[in-house]
């Protein structure tokens, strides 16, 4: 019976960058995947991961399960951090939230309470979104409409477009919102437009689904938030899926939170009641590395204060970079590329077409999504040059 299955094709993204790894071209530029990537080209550790690392495994006296919700110093560092320590939200006990393997785990969390809660929920989604949302969300059984979001032309964000498709989103629909840094295109919403889309959950009652996994790589660990706490002030109910990914480089430990800001404090224990349940049926339970080497620094001040030291040099890196990057395309192509410099996180698009995008592979050995999506940490000072005149070479 399983060979009736056919071999299907490489991931978008990850096909990609494996496809980077194996050529051999002295200079070929990975800009595919999601992961930051200092000035040599190395996702570095975290120095305050390899520390709180370092002490539980002085401390460790167990491989046994974690509980079912996860670490409960994660849990609520997870709360803290997302939607800061004094939030209404928090203070009127309408929060609750379970650990979950990354920010996949914790989207297909929320995903499974959604379905729970009807199952008729159409999810809609940025126009473009993350193509794993699809997949990750539509497995369970819910239904998708798109929103217009990204705008080529301007390489913003078209606000009116967006207001006009979301006016059709009703209640027991979901808008699933980039909480920043949007992937794939970097353009974020403005707070003012955050503000619109609260007024537009009190007056149609859809239910906010945010998406945050690039927390302190915009802006920094609050503005980044910002959009986030407005809507949690507002709005009765939201789901947000998080991960420390990025922001604390914890990639390959899988380490996420789905949080829920429920009506009533009631609401808040019936839904982590409901995630054990989806969990246990998925994944059982959730793994420990990760959580406890993020809740360990979220609960230390002297990790806490390292972290984000150190996650503000990694801003100000990709910040750096989204100049320098502008710079030279102004310079090879005399075109206009002000808008990388304005846009937010680790990506935005580079305006190409899918074939001048594959000639890069293919010419030049510099790889990108078929969208030209770039990862702006990809760039450094060595590769930018060959990075630009390529660029140039397939305009
Ligand atoms: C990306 O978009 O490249 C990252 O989020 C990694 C992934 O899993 O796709």
């Amino acid at each position: 019976m399983l060979d009736k299955l056919e071999r299907l094709p490489p991931d978008p993204i990850l096909g990609l960058a494996a496809a980077a790894r194996e050529d051999s071209h002295p200079n070929k530029v990975d800009l595919t995947v999601g992961v930051y990537k200092d000035e040599h080209g190395l996702c570095p550790v975290f120095e305050a991961v390899t520390k709180a690392q370092e002490l539980l495994a002085q401390e460790e006296v167990t491989k046994a399960y974690m509980p079912p919700a996860g670490s409960e110093d994660f849990n609520a560092g997870m709360q803290r951090l997302l939607l800061g320590a004094g939030h209404p939200a928090l203070a009127g006990g309408r929060v609750s939230s379970v650990q979950a393997p990354g920010g996949c785990g914790a989207l297909r969390i929320g995903a499974e309470l959604v379905y729970a809660a009807n199952q008729g929920a159409k999810v809609w989604v940025s126009d473009p979104t993350w193509p794993v949302h699809i997949p990750l969300l539509g497995s369970v059984g819910l239904e998708f409409a798109n929103y217009r979001y990204y705008d080529p032309a301007t390489h913003g964000v078209n606000f009116d477009a967006m207001v006009e498709d979301l006016q059709q989103a009703a209640a027991g629909d979901v808008v699933l919102l980039h909480g920043c840094c949007h992937n794939p295109c970097g353009a974020d919403l403005t707070l003012e437009q955050w503000g619109v889309i609260a007024d537009m959950v009190e007056a149609q009652g859809f239910l906010p689904y945010v998406d945050i996994a690039y927390q302190g790589l915009g802006d920094g660990l609050d503005q980044d938030a910002a959009g986030l706490r407005l809507l949690a002030e507002r709005v009765p109910e939201m789901i947000v899926a998080a991960s420390c990914s990025k922001n604390m480089g914890l990639y390959r430990e899988r380490t996420g939170a789905t949080i829920f800001i429920a009506k009533t404090p009631e609401s808040a224990e019936a839904l982590v009641s409901q995630a054990l349940v989806a969990a246990r049926r998925v994944y059982s339970m959730p793994p420990s590395h990760g959580a406890l080497i993020a809740g360990r620094i979220l609960v230390d001040q002297e990790l806490d204060a390292l972290w984000r030291s150190e996650l503000v040099a990694m801003c100000g890196r990709i910040n750096d970079l989204r100049k320098a990057i502008r710079d030279k395309l102004e310079a090879a192509t005399q075109r206009d590329f002000a808008f990388i410099e304005n846009e937010k996180g680790m990506f935005s698009f580079l305006g190409l077409s899918a074939e001048q995008a594959i000639r890069l592979r293919e010419e030049h050995s510099v790889y990108m999504l078929n969208s030209s999506r770039i990862n702006i940490a990809g760039v450094n000072a060595k590769n930018i040059d060959h990075f630009a005149s390529a660029v140039a070479a397939v305009l």
